[in-house]
């Protein structure tokens, strides 16, 4: 691995304390940081070393999966930090940040393999990556990279306009869109699931397969992020990115080589072939919903337009569903429902695969009923995959029942996604990180969605908190003689 200098954009905000850090400290356990690495953090205010140094120590005792214990590990780890105040807009403390930078090189003997890691909000994307290249810190003999996170662009057009500025400072190669769904395990397992098994690869299209249903249901409301969220709603908060990319996943299909450009070309051709809806047509295919006070886990919740700082009569979505078509011959005619939602009955990440049951009325001569076979990949909270299927029940006078068959991995031992998107990224490895390509084209599907919903031709459903929303989205799957599997 090659040594580095990371680069921290927004080292005393919230995403640095309860993930940046944890993760880099587990990846350090773990050897998969170089031998000589040096993480230089970047903020406005002005604070010694020693003083960043703890506030890194004390946010691995409260967040890292294995626990930070005192010791020389520990010390030599949080020794590679410094801190450099910084104030986006001011050139010369980019020029007193390569000096700095430099030093260390210097000091470490580390080539001139930067990683900037940009963890602010998306205003300060383009400024920052303008004083890089002007500042001389991107002009490497090493390589270069920077990694950003969502939200790329609120709208096609300001995505456009965020990518062609960060092409003046980056090269596409060098840029590293965080979808931390990407990072996810069975996000990640999801392609040898489906392409490293002959049998599941040959029943995955059309002839086989009835319906797919992606879900994340979530039980938080807006949180303290009410001034964001407003602005974005469940459609460009999930939708946009995590939702589709976990859609782009799992139509995927096989790839003569499994490499990160391979997937990546296959993956864009699904989000090429998603077929476009019109504006005036959203309404039929798209739920939109917002959440009223309920009752979760035992205790009453305000709705939405009672959280604090929501502006009263907003008409923001908390949640969307929506059905897809992906116009290629292997998906041409297999329905994808998505749906995604704050405030409702369970917190739940997955994916299911019904296939066609051509055995339906089989067995009615007898009363009996066979179920369709369902693949059921859990992503959040469980990460599991199972399979149903029908099965006589011994117990019940030989009756046919559905059965499960389950894979599940115990999650706490697992790296999070922040410490293989990270290790990804050191190692130039793109295959879980959004091509610009699949940002443009998501945006792209969603743009007439935002302008329905903007002008409200698209109907805004109530739906009760800790309700699985609303009766809208069920109807949305009734329509094609479907039903969501598993509460939500
Ligand atoms: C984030 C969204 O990207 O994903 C949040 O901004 C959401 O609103 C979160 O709660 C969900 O992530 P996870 O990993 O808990 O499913």
């Amino acid at each position: 691995m090659e040594a580095m200098t990371f680069v921290l954009f927004g080292a005393t905000g919230d995403l640095a304390k309860r993930k940046i850090y944890p993760a880099l400290y587990n990846m350090y356990l773990d050897g998969k940081l170089p031998k000589s690495f040096t993480v230089i953090g970047l903020g406005r205010k002005e604070i010694p070393d020693a003083v960043f140094q703890g506030n890194v120590g004390q946010s691995l005792k409260e967040f890292s999966r294995r626990p930070a214990a005192e010791g020389p590990a520990l010390d030599e780890f949080l020794s590679a930090f410094r801190y450099h105040p910084l104030n986006v807009n001011h050139p010369e403390d980019y020029a007193k940040l390569l000096k700095l930078v430099q030093s260390r090189e210097t000091e470490l003997g580390i080539p001139d393999n930067r990683l900037f890691y940009l963890s602010v909000a998306p205003e300060f994307f383009e400024v920052i990556a303008s004083h890089i290249k002007e500042s001389g810190l991107g002009s490497t003999r090493g390589w270069k990279r920077l990694i950003i996170e969502k939200p790329f662009g609120h709208d096609l057009a300001t995505a456009r306009e965020l990518n062609a500025k960060l092409s003046e400072a980056f090269e596409e190669d060098e840029i590293f869109r965080i979808d931390h769904y990407l990072g996810k395990t069975m996000v990640q397992n999801l392609e040898t699931l489906v392409l490293a098994n002959p049998v599941i690869q040959a029943v995955w299209n059309n002839r086989h397969i009835a319906n797919v249903q992606i879900t994340a249901s979530e039980t938080v409301g807006v949180e303290e992020r009410a001034g964001y969220y407003d602005q974005s709603g469940a459609i460009r908060d999930m939708f946009q990115n995590h939702m589709l990319q976990v859609l782009m996943m799992t139509a995927l299909r096989l790839p003569s080589r499994i490499t990160a450009k391979e997937i990546r070309a296959e993956k864009r051709k699904i989000i090429e072939a998603l077929r476009p809806i019109a504006k005036p047509e959203v309404a039929r295919h798209v739920v939109r919903g917002q959440y009223a006070a309920g009752t979760l886990n035992g205790k009453p919740v305000p709705g939405y337009a009672d959280e604090p700082g929501i502006p009263a009569g907003s008409r923001n979505d908390t949640f969307v569903a929506a059905r897809l078509w992906i116009d290629n011959p292997e998906w041409q005619g297999v329905p994808f429902y998505i749906r995604t939602g704050k405030r409702m009955s369970q917190k739940s990440t997955r994916i299911v695969v019904e296939f066609k049951n051509p055995t339906a009325g089989l067995y009615s001569s007898r009363g009996e009923e066979t179920e369709p076979n369902l693949l059921v990949i859990e992503i959040n909270p469980n990460e599991r995959v199972s399979f149903r299927f029908n099965g006589k029940n011994p117990r019940n006078e030989g009756k046919i029942e559905a059965i499960e068959m389950d894979f599940s991995t115990e999650q706490s031992e697992l790296p999070e996604a922040y410490e293989r998107l990270i290790s990804d990224a050191l190692q130039g490895d793109s295959t879980f990180f959004a091509h610009w390509k699949e940002v443009e084209l998501a945006w792209q599907w969603v743009q007439p969605v935002l302008d329905a919903f903007a002008d409200n031709s698209v109907p805004l459903h109530s739906y009760a908190a800790g309700s699985n929303g609303p009766e809208a989205s069920d109807k949305l799957l009734g329509e094609d003689g479907f039903r969501w599997w598993l509460d939500p």
